[in-house]
């Protein structure tokens, strides 16, 4: 608890320090980002689709006093990754009571891809029903015929219902129920063996923060935190990325990570998470594999710099891939800083990854940096 408490105060005061406006061009992390109108950018929780020579973010609509969705999803679109024009809102809640995005739901961590088979623009996000605070935990998925929506919301629903994950074998999984007590070895290995996979494999498994990857070879992959928030599940995608396949694994079982985020690079797959303190930073976690499929080995936290071990008061969001004709990919590390006191104040961390010999990566803090010309 103490820790939890000194880690959101530092984040308070970071964030008190950082209220001068972005200078042009410069990306200030923790900063006010005023888009063209001088509006602070309300896309939180969000991920970038770079689509033809623009780039376009999606992020959560934060109102003043809750975080719950009254807007729904927001588009912003830049041609520097600094300036950004307010598109409007991509994804609308809906006013119909029932509606499973009834305005006053839960919408987070909205992520698009492009579908070059289909033309279509894929919206998946981190859904929870009104009223039902985070029990839900669903998914839900959208499609556009243009990057800034308006989006058709398609559907929402737990993850892979009725499917057993690879790699695992169902008879292993014990009856027993969960011991009473939290975090002792036994507990942890009960969840780690499957107990969560089990309880919730009629149903479909749960399906929190998220995001969604395309890879080079352009399959597609859901990856959200499930079994209450304790394993990451990689789930792939339908050719057209609107559905899950069937396939899905587990990765890091009972580790309790969120916020994933995840690149690629010289044929190794990065994944930077957090673990789980609710609006509260702390330390990134960062995971390595050649195969999606893994092994996953974990690494130590990427982030070098003050308050390197609350992930600079912040929680990732996104890695964006940077690709410029003629030069070398570029990524970007995102984090948000949630103030969940004032939601709509929300301020952005984005910096630049840079890479160690062997080609592990570093998130290096920078008060204010470019992207290179
Ligand atoms: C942490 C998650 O990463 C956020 O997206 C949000 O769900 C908060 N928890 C809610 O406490």
């Amino acid at each position: 608890m103490k820790r939890l408490l000194s880690a959101a105060f530092a984040a308070a005061i970071f964030c008190a320090c950082s209220n001068a406006p972005t200078p042009a061009g410069e990306i200030v992390s923790g900063a006010i980002w005023p888009d063209t109108q001088g509006v602070h950018v309300n896309a939180h929780g969000g991920g970038i689709l770079q689509y033809k020579d623009a780039w376009y973010w999606f992020g959560e609509y934060k109102s003043e006093h809750t975080s719950n969705a009254l807007v729904g999803v927001t588009c912003y679109r830049s041609k520097d990754l600094s300036t950004w024009e307010n598109l409007g809102v991509a994804l609308s809640v809906s006013e119909e009571p029932g509606s499973d995005i009834e305005k006053g739901c839960i919408i987070e961590r909205p992520k698009v891809v492009y579908n070059q088979k289909t033309g279509k623009f894929v919206m998946w996000f981190h859904l929870e029903l009104k009223g039902q605070g985070y029990k839900a935990a669903r998914y839900g998925v959208a499609v556009s015929d243009k990057p800034e929506g308006p989006y058709t919301f398609l559907r929402s629903g737990r993850a892979n219902p009725g499917i057993w994950p690879e790699g695992i074998d169902p008879k292993s999984i014990s009856d027993e129920p969960l011991p009473e007590k939290s975090w002792t070895p036994e507990w942890i290995a009960a969840i780690r063996d499957g107990f969560y996979l089990k309880r919730d494999f009629e149903e479909g498994q749960m399906a929190r923060d998220q995001t969604v990857f395309v890879d080079d070879d352009g399959k597609a992959y859901h990856i959200f935190a499930s079994e209450e928030n304790m394993t990451l599940q990689f789930a792939s995608l339908t050719d057209d990325y609107t559905q899950h396949d069937g396939k899905y694994w587990r990765v890091a079982p009972a580790r309790q990570n969120e916020a994933p985020a995840i690149f690629r690079r010289d044929g190794r797959y990065w994944l930077i998470c957090s673990g789980c303190t609710g609006w509260a930073p702390n330390k990134a976690r960062m995971y390595s594999a050649t195969d999606i499929h893994g092994p996953w080995v974990e690494y130590d936290s990427p982030c070098v710099g003050p308050d390197q071990d609350i992930t600079f008061g912040g929680q990732s969001t996104y890695i964006l891939k940077v690709e410029r004709k003629g030069k070398e990919p570029q990524f970007i590390f995102m984090a948000d800083i949630w103030r969940p006191r004032h939601p709509i104040d929300a301020r952005y961390i984005w910096l630049p990854i840079t890479f160690k010999k062997d080609g592990t990566p570093v998130v290096e803090w920078q008060d204010s940096w470019k992207l290179e010309d």
